[in-house]
């Protein structure tokens, strides 16, 4: 039972500087011993390392670098109260959309060691080797599809904020939602939606973060314009701390969506925005313009200055920053 592996796993980690015998898990967690063998030897199993020793007990040696649900314990009231592993999945946007579609309810996370076929923005794939943070959210928002991109913002301000809380490290975001340390890509955000016309049937909010990953892992033509937190701390990040700390950070920051304070997220975006003030080129559908980006509209859209000193309102594009610019 999940329920008793979690307790024991919580008793060994109180009891790490020692020993805790079986009769004590056993009698505390009201089970019989040999149940309590059976979860430590599914904990092993899972990557732990529990040593027993005769006449003392357990103790808990090490736990696994994996995103398991025992891990993770986010203090929030929905995001991650339900959490799926997988070692390796297609996509976690995928099995959070079947998810989502059989009823999961709002904040289930669904999280991958690894993916075989990460997706990307704009149909581009992401890579997505051990050493990452894949994952991905069903969300069931109550706003209307125009402001379905204050989601993505909000999870990139959550994200940005988490990695800094974290590391320490200065992080900044390109507009929509692509989290940068010193320019360079260090989270992808991807939002797949079911909606009809007028409401939103739920939301996948999918996010790949390079944490523990070697420049290497990349294709050579690449590696300049991506980062990853361990090359930059120069050791390894706390995965499951990470993780935990962004859905946190994200409860936080949809819970303002949810009562229409827009505002508050538009404003930390802002602060946290690289986009903001830079001579930027704007990829479109309809085509690729040029001029400085001077603002973000309240339904999460960029209003940039072109060329030409007309006022242009993006709800989507790829940008390039071409030059940083003062604010104001
Ligand atoms: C981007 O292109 O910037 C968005 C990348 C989003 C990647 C994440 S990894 C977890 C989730 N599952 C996917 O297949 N994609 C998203």
């Amino acid at each position: 039972m999940p329920d008793n592996r979690a307790r024991i796993l919580k008793a060994l980690r109180r009891h790490r500087e020692g020993y805790i015998s079986g009769s004590t898990l056993a009698s505390e967690l009201g089970i019989s011993r040999p149940a309590v063998w059976k979860q430590i030897e599914t904990l092993r199993a899972l990557g732990y390392d529990v040593e027993a020793k005769p006449r003392l007990g357990y103790k808990l040696r090490s736990a696994p670098d994996r995103l398991l649900p025992e891990e993770l314990k986010p203090r929030t009231k929905v995001m991650g109260k339900k959490i799926v592993h997988f070692n390796s999945v297609p996509s976690t946007n995928l099995e959070a959309k079947r998810l989502a579609e059989e009823g999961a309810e709002e904040g289930t996370v669904v999280v991958a060691e690894r993916q075989e076929s990460g997706r990307g923005r704009l149909g581009r794939g992401w890579l997505s080797p051990p050493g990452g943070i894949y994952f991905s959210l069903v969300l069931r928002p109550r706003l209307s599809p125009a402001e379905l991109s204050l989601v993505t913002l909000a999870a990139a301000v959550a994200v940005a904020d988490a990695v800094h809380g974290v590391t320490g490290l200065e992080v900044k975001i390109k507009w929509p939602n692509d989290v940068l340390l010193d320019g360079k890509k260090l989270v992808g955000i991807l939002t797949e939606i079911s909606a009809e016309a007028d409401s939103i049937g739920f939301v996948v909010l999918g996010v790949g973060v390079n944490a523990n990953l070697d420049e290497k892992e990349f294709p050579r033509e690449v590696r300049p314009s991506v980062a990853s937190l361990s090359s930059a701390l120069g050791r390894p990040v706390d995965r499951p701390t990470l993780l935990t700390t962004i859905l946190e950070s994200f409860e936080e920051l949809y819970a303002k969506l949810s009562s229409g304070r827009f505002e508050e997220v538009l404003k930390r975006w802002s602060m946290l925005s690289a986009t903001l003030g830079a001579e930027v080129r704007i990829t479109t559908v309809t085509g690729t313009y040029q001029g400085k980006a001077i603002g973000v509209s309240e339904d999460g859209a960029l209003v940039v200055r072109l060329s030409d000193g007309a006022h242009r309102v993006f709800h989507s594009g790829e940008v390039q920053h071409l030059r940083v610019g003062r604010r104001r």
